[in-house]
Parts: C-alpha cells; structure tokens; sequence
C-alpha cells in the first residue's frame, strides 16, 4: 500500500503535466465488475490507484501495480486523500450486492453523496459514475434510485461527470444466476411473457467506464448501455439455444413469486422484487444512439451471450 500524492504535487496547480500522468482512481476496484475495469485502465496504460476499505483483500490489485489507498465511503474525511491529483474518478462501488456483513444501501445514498462531496472538495475533473439504466423512471427501486440522485448530486454541486447507465448483466458475478438456470437448461424468468429488457455484457461495461475516463468523452453526459437489441425471456432463451446448440427453455414465474413473497420480510429482497416488477414495465431498455456514437461497436446479444456461456463453462 503506497500514500497518495502529496497535496502539492497535484498536476492541477500548475496545469502544465497531462492528465494521462496522473492516477485514475477506481472505487470499487476488488468487486467482479470493478476489476474488469482496473484490468481495461491498465491496458491503455494509465497508472490506477484504488480506493479500498480497511480490512479488504488489496491482494489483486497490489499484485497488478495498482496503487491502493485505504478509505470508506461511508467515512467522509477517508475519501480526499484518495482523490487528491487525479485526472478521473470512476466508481462501481456499492453497498445493495452485501458483499460484507453490514452493507447496505445506505452506501448508495450517504456513501455515494460523501464521495461527490470529495470530488467537489478535491476539484475532481471528470467523476465517472456507473450508474443503472433507467434509474430515473423508477423512484420505487431504492437501488436504482441512489444512483438517479448520485447523477443529480454530480449535476447539482457542480462536478464534470459521466454517467453510464447499463442494463442487465449477461455474465460475471451478478449474472451467476442465471447461469446457473442455464445449466439446468433454463432461463430463469425476469419479466412476464413477451416483455422485453435490454442485456450487456459486464466486459462491454468496463470497456466504456474506462474510456469515459478519457477526455475524447465530453462532460455531463448519461450514456444509456445495451446490446443491439432488447430480448424477452423467451428470446433470450432462443439466442442461448443458438449459441449453446442444446435446448435451453424459458423458465416460469416461481422464482419471481417466491421473492414477491419474502419482500414482506427481507428490505433487500422489496429492492429486489421492485426492479423485477419495473422490468415488466417494458421501460428498462436501452436508447443506444449515443453509445454508438461514443463507444462503437454496439455488441450484438449473440456477443454477450457467448461470453456468458464461455465464462460460466457452459459450453
Ligand atoms: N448486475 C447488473 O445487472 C447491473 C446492471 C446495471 C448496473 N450495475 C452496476 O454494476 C456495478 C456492479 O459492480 P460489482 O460487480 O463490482 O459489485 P460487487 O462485486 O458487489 O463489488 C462492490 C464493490 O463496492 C465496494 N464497496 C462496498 N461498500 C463500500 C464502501 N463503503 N466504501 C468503499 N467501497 C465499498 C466493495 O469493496 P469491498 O471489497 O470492501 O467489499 C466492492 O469493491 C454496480 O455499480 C451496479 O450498480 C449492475
């Protein structure tokens, strides 16, 4: 674990030394989606440095070169040294996954709010905030929510920021899921019949997070992310049948059922069951003209499905 720079050695003070020398600073670089994103920063060669809680496993990033510096955001004063002299902030992190005793969404709000607050305070010049697609339609999602007003609060106290705004994930660690449906040769039901919702690979995400660090991305822009079309169940199991070349068949309603009834007792599983039922809006899907604009190619679903397959072994 190294310091951060000092105070003085901020490349701002004197505008002379180019953004691409200073760090790009991740939060949430030790989660499934956040890695991805560490690996794409070093690919084009920026120099990284993570912001990490006490007691976290660092092992990883240490072992990449990435320059980690401990802090919470829920511990606001932990925060600016992190961002001190950086050309970018990026952050993935949140507290709805549980990853650890204790998370909640209270990292969402609060801790989203602490870190827009140190970005202001550091005079960060480009905070890019992974966002969800249509959080602003859907106040009844809390998870979805926090960041709707984490992209407002960027807006509102005046900090350069780019907001990607993703669909579902097809693959990595949140997509286990359904992997695991298609194992048993289905695919676990996310919206009713013939509802359709857009799907991205967590690979296609890092990739654009990490290019909106870049200043050819312009400022105070949200940037839906999808594939190149939205799918239903039914579909998606068409395109995994395709890609897999065995049958994989729509799952039914027992899952959903089973989680709209634990929402009575579990706050997570309310979150949850909220998304689900903003799914069968048919509101969650991406308007991808300017992420084709910004972030060419637009993957196919065929793409992402073949990641999926790859990467959970179902091959
Ligand atoms: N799954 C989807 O379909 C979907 C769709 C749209 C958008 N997204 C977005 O994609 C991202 C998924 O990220 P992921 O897969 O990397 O999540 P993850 O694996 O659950 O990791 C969460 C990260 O947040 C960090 N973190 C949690 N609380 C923190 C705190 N108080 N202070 C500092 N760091 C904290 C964790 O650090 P520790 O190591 O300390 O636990 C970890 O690095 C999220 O932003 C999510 O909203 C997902």
């Amino acid at each position: 674990m190294t310091e951060p720079d000092a105070p003085g050695a901020d490349a701002r003070t004197d505008g002379r030394t180019a953004s691409g020398d200073r760090p790009v600073l991740v939060v949430g670089g030790t989660g499934d989606l956040g890695g991805r994103v560490v690996d794409r920063l070093l690919a084009r060669g920026k120099r990284v440095r993570a912001l990490v809680r006490p007691g976290s496993d660092a092992t990883r990033l240490e072992r990449l070169g990435v320059e980690v510096v401990r802090g919470d955001m829920l511990v606001p004063e932990s925060l600016d040294p992190a961002m001190r002299g950086v050309s970018a902030v990026v952050s993935s992190a949140i507290g709805y996954s549980r990853r650890k005793k204790g998370d909640s969404l209270r990292t969402d709000f609060e801790g989203n709010r602490n870190l827009v607050e140190a970005a202001r305070r550091e005079t960060v010049p480009r905070f890019v905030l992974l966002s969800i697609l249509g959080c602003d339609l859907a106040p009844q999602v809390p998870h979805f929510w926090a960041k709707k007003e984490a992209e407002d609060l960027l807006e509102q106290r005046g900090v350069p920021f780019v907001a990607v705004r993703p669909g579902a994930f097809l693959g990595g660690r949140s997509g286990g899921f359904l992997a695991n449906s298609v194992r048993r040769g289905r695919v676990f039901r996310m919206m009713p019949p013939g509802v359709r919702i857009t799907f991205i690979h967590p690979d296609e995400v890092a990739r654009a997070l990490a290019e909106a660090t870049e200043e050819s991305i312009g400022l105070n822009q949200r940037i839906d992310l999808g594939s190149d079309r939205p799918l239903s169940t039914e579909e998606l199991a068409q395109t995994l049948t395709a890609v897999l070349g065995r049958t994989v068949k729509p799952g039914g309603s027992g899952t959903l059922h089973f989680m709209h009834f634990f929402a009575r007792f579990s706050k997570s599983m309310r979150d949850y069951s909220a998304m689900f039922d903003f799914f069968a809006t048919g509101k969650y899907i991406a308007d991808t003209t300017l992420q084709a604009k910004l972030f060419a190619p637009v993957p196919t679903v065929e793409d992402a499905a073949r990641k999926m397959v790859q990467e959970a072994g179902l091959g």
